[in-house]
């Protein structure tokens, strides 16, 4: 049996070759990117993309953990991290912890990613030294949508962008494994990337970054709500999918679906 890859490892994998990261949420896409990716991340994503939520922050513990069992059982070579979702860890510390520990007891994910720069530096440093291994994320954050007026890219003011190198900064020196960098302006995102000891993993920010990660079902062409400036469509599978349930209905209508060797016949009698 392969050894997966661990929350260390991808730390070590800094100034050494590039980590390669994709969302997953159930267990046939899980075994399809696996042999490719470093690292999976159950996204709170998952609520926009599978759900049809308009944002992220309806998303549940037991939406989390159902889709995190569902990959693990999907994983033979990625680490695997799970978000942690709106309303599970900013109150305090202590349900931070709580909230990370039932995660990791019932899906035996490698760690957790929580958003959050300076104002969540205890909690990362109190999850770290109780033996969570955390996935920071800063710049554009999802779950804080609501106080930020929408979705935009960040670190075009100097005000904004010192905040957001603050925060970097911050997740660094309480010891997460490595940070997302979402949404900020590039040089910005190259500067920390250079900066911080931490793994650093774009998306919308900068291939100088010490990794990438893209939504599966953005790159695949699958969800197409909406396109953010930072995905790239690696395929068109909603093509493919409607084209195949277009042909199925025509079949059907036509009775040509199912054929003869669809159907099961009498066994001669003997
Ligand atoms: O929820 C998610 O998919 C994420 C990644 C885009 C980083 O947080
Ligand atoms: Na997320």
């Amino acid at each position: 049996r392969q050894k997966r890859l661990t929350p260390a490892d991808i730390a070590a994998l800094k100034g050494n070759r590039p980590v390669v990261s994709l969302t997953a949420y159930t267990t046939p896409m899980a075994r399809l990117l696996d042999p490719h990716c470093d690292f999976l991340l159950v996204g709170d994503s998952l609520g926009m993309v599978l759900y049809g939520m308009d944002t992220t922050v309806g998303v549940t513990m037991e939406m989390m953990i159902a889709h995190g069992q569902a990959v693990m059982r999907g994983v033979s070579r990625a680490c695997v991290i799970i978000d942690m979702p709106f309303g599970s860890y900013q109150e305090s510390k202590e349900q931070a912890f709580r909230s990370a520990a039932r995660i990791m007891k019932e899906t035996g994910c490698d760690g957790v990613k929580l958003e959050g720069g300076a104002e969540m530096a205890e909690t990362v440093a109190f999850l770290v030294d109780r033996g969570v291994p955390v996935l920071g994320h800063v710049g554009l954050m999802p779950q804080q949508v609501n106080t930020a007026g929408g979705y935009r890219s960040k670190g075009h003011s100097d005000k904004e962008a010192e905040k957001i190198r603050r925060d970097a900064r911050a997740i660094d020196e309480a010891g997460a494994f490595a940070m997302v960098i979402e949404g900020t302006v590039e040089p910005l995102a190259r500067e920390i990337s250079a900066a911080v000891s931490a793994t650093t993993i774009g998306i919308g920010a900068s291939p100088a970054c010490d990794g990438q990660i893209l939504v599966s079902d953005d790159m695949l062409g699958l969800f197409n709500d909406f396109k953010p400036r930072f995905v790239k469509h690696y395929a068109e599978l909603a093509e493919v999918i409607s084209k195949a349930a277009a042909d199925y209905a025509g079949e059907v209508r036509a009775r040509t679906f199912p054929g003869p060797e669809h159907t099961f016949q009498p066994r001669p009698k003997s």
